[in-house]
């Protein structure tokens, strides 16, 4: 059957299981912004998106009734699962804690403490979101530096920010690009995934370039930020907690920690905060706000999933299910002779495709949700869960082989159109 047959196959397949979806995708272009609450849920490689109705554990159910498994996790903001449970049975426990108060609390100082101890930086503050969290980092390196370049890398993602569509950006792994870049003398700030999960496929540091972008931004006088939002896949202290030699100025943190309330977390050092404090008048004027940040709630729910769920353990447990299912992709993909790479990270599995072929991933985002498997949209990583077991494993494996047997029989080859 060729790719385009495949296709047609697969759209029709999926329209006729979800009616209801169909029918509440009318209903709401006529309330939002293409029929989503945000622009990108209409951007799956699905002929329109389902409409949810309920989500526990690694599961969610649409509105016609179909499940799924859910090896997406919202793009790791769901990494512990989707989380009602946690957070009623917390709430459970004391439900006069309030939401947001505009006041400390010792949650607060315990969760500060928690990520003092992961990752070797002081002292904390909090945001709404990675994002959030990432322009923070950078604004405090402007502030100290006196500086306003920001370098990024080629294809990283940070949130979606002003700050970084105007970035400069140098390959990840390239040291002498790096070097030149910095050479200029105005950089504030490199900001870096210590391990690329964002732009087609996870990409690991050569060996040593994590000591020399350290040895680079010092003797450069540029601060370096280390964004572990995604990273924290790999342990309970993400990469930089595992002896890398980063040593960074600021490390944000986001998407999960809070059993997915919205929080983001941004960690610096004595030098950045002497440098926050010389340069922001005690009226916060030009300081950090946010009325809505650090509510006692998410820094509830941030204390238990950093104290119950972010453990060796569980790492260990998700880690192993990660590398079976890595193991099953390659087998799968060696025997059809397909030039596709798996790479692990922790919990995250992605398959780098030639060219990064946006049909492909298209096809396979497709193919998979039709046998109720959902992976990432957005390059296709899938995460291990704790609540995913064996035979969720095995459920994307078999999923996967049934791809990988079609699409060998007939690459798809370039496309006229994407998918939808
Ligand atoms: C590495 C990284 N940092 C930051 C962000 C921004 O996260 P959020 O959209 O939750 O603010 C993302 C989002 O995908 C990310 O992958």
């Amino acid at each position: 059957m060729s790719a385009e047959a495949i296709i047609a196959r697969e759209r029709a397949a999926y329209r006729a299981a979800h009616p209801a979806s169909e029918r509440m995708r009318e209903r709401a272009r006529r309330a939002l912004l293409d029929g989503v609450p945000l622009h990108w849920m209409d951007l799956y490689a699905l002929p329109y998106p389902f409409y949810l109705d309920r989500a526990e554990g690694n599961r969610v159910r649409d509105i016609d009734g179909n499940d799924y498994l859910d090896f997406g996790l919202c793009g790791t903001a769901a990494l512990w699962g989707h989380s009602g449970a946690e957070i009623l049975s917390e709430l459970a426990d004391d439900p006069g804690g309030g939401v947001v108060s505009g006041w400390p609390g010792e949650d607060s100082v315990r969760v500060a403490e928690n990520l003092a101890g992961r990752f070797g930086l002081p002292l904390w503050q909090f945001t709404l979101s990675a994002t959030d969290a990432n322009r923070t980092a950078l604004r405090l390196a402007r502030l100290a530096t006196g500086r306003p370049g920001v370098l990024a890398f080629t294809g990283c993602y940070h949130g979606n920010l002003d700050e970084l569509t105007t970035a400069e950006r140098v390959e990840f792994n390239d040291p002498p690009a790096l070097e030149r870049a910095l050479a200029r003398g105005d950089i504030a700030a490199v900001i870096a995934e210590p391990v690329r999960t964002t732009g087609g496929g996870i990409a690991a540091p050569d060996d040593g370039f994590h000591p020399r972008l350290r040895e680079l931004t010092r003797a450069a006088g540029a601060l370096l930020v280390v964004d572990e939002t995604q990273t924290i896949v790999a342990g309970p202290a993400g990469v930089t907690g595992s002896g890398t030699g980063l040593d960074p100025d600021l490390l944000v943190l986001g998407k999960s920690f809070a059993f997915g309330l919205p929080i983001g977390a941004v960690g610096m050092t004595q030098p950045v905060a002497d440098a926050f404090h010389a340069h922001t008048h005690p009226s916060n004027q030009g300081g950090l706000g946010g009325t809505l940040n650090a509510g006692q709630l998410p820094m509830r729910m941030a204390r238990r999933c950093l104290e119950t769920a972010m453990t060796e353990a569980a790492y260990r447990r998700m880690s192993a299910h990660a590398a079976r299912l890595a193991d099953g992709l390659d087998d799968a993909i060696r025997r059809a002779g397909l030039p596709w790479t798996v790479a692990r990270l922790g919990a995250m599995v992605t398959c780098a495709l030639p060219h990064n072929d946006p049909t492909l991933r298209d096809l396979l985002f497709l193919y998979l949700a039709n046998r109720g498997v959902l992976v990432g949209c957005f390059g296709g990583a899938a995460v291990v869960s704790p609540h995913t077991t064996a035979a969720d494993v095995d459920a994307l494996l078999d999923a996967a082989r049934a791809a990988i047997t079609e699409i060998a029989s007939e690459p798809p080859g370039p496309q006229p159109d994407r998918l939808r």
